[in-house]
């Protein structure tokens, strides 16, 4: 499974992707508000571009078909890496079409059902990201989006990629993890939380407790 982060703080990616956590970032318009400061957007963007490897995606704003086109392709100059996010709508699917014909990578976003899933893979989008936490937020099982959408996508050999959004904790990345999802982009706190079990910490405390008994043994003894 692949880990995105799902921020434009630049100082989270440059951790992730320097520990090697991350093989790309997504971002979203209030991403981009909350972290961006007073810096322009597009070079906020080319710096992510920078720092990571893998797919950076940066979402259009205009709502409508020609609209998102034009801003998708403006966005695809800015960095190879690139992929160009357009909302579960109409209209976003209609650009979605377009710039994937063109070449350009789209992920399709807000998706909340396994059928605007299969839309979105239609209209050849190279991610869909279906939101859990916002479904558990509504009293959904979060994960059918995942279960089904999987099932589809492997019933007709469509390759578009299920990259699973708006996790809130690990076991989101672990459910759906297990049930076949190709991607998950996840804040970074929960990123961090990913790494940690008490046992790890108390099991480390014990060995380098026992390890320095033994070396000051050993120079009483030497
Ligand atoms: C997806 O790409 C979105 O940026 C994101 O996962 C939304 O998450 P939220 O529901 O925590 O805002």
């Amino acid at each position: 499974m692949k880990f995105f982060l799902d921020t434009a703080d630049l100082a989270d990616i440059r951790w992730a992707a320097r520990a090697g956590l991350i093989d790309g970032v997504t971002t979203n318009p209030t991403l981009m508000s909350r972290d961006a400061g007073d810096v322009d957007p597009n070079d906020v963007l080319k710096e992510i571009c920078s720092l990571v490897d893998g797919p950076v995606s940066a979402e259009v704003v205009a709502v409508d078909a020609a609209g998102m086109y034009d801003e998708g392709r403006e966005l695809a100059k800015l960095a190879e890496n690139i992929v160009v996010k357009v909302p579960l709508i109409e209209d976003g699917l209609v650009a979605a079409r377009r710039l994937a014909a063109n070449g350009i990578k789209v992920n399709v976003t807000l998706a909340f059902s396994s059928v605007q899933c299969l839309v979105a893979a239609k209209a050849g989008a190279t991610y869909v990201s279906p939101f859990l936490g916002r479904l558990d937020d509504i009293g959904h099982d979060a994960m059918e989006i995942i279960r089904e959408t999987r099932i589809m996508f492997d019933n007709y050999s469509l390759e578009t990629k299920i990259l699973a959004a708006s996790i809130r904790h690990p076991r989101h990345v672990a459910d759906a993890a297990l049930l076949g999802a190709d991607a998950a982009t996840m804040p970074p706190d929960v990123l961090r939380k990913l790494l940690l079990h008490p046992l790890t910490d108390r099991g480390l405390d014990q060995f380098l407790n026992d390890w320095s008994k033994l070396v000051a043994k050993s120079k009483v003894n030497a």
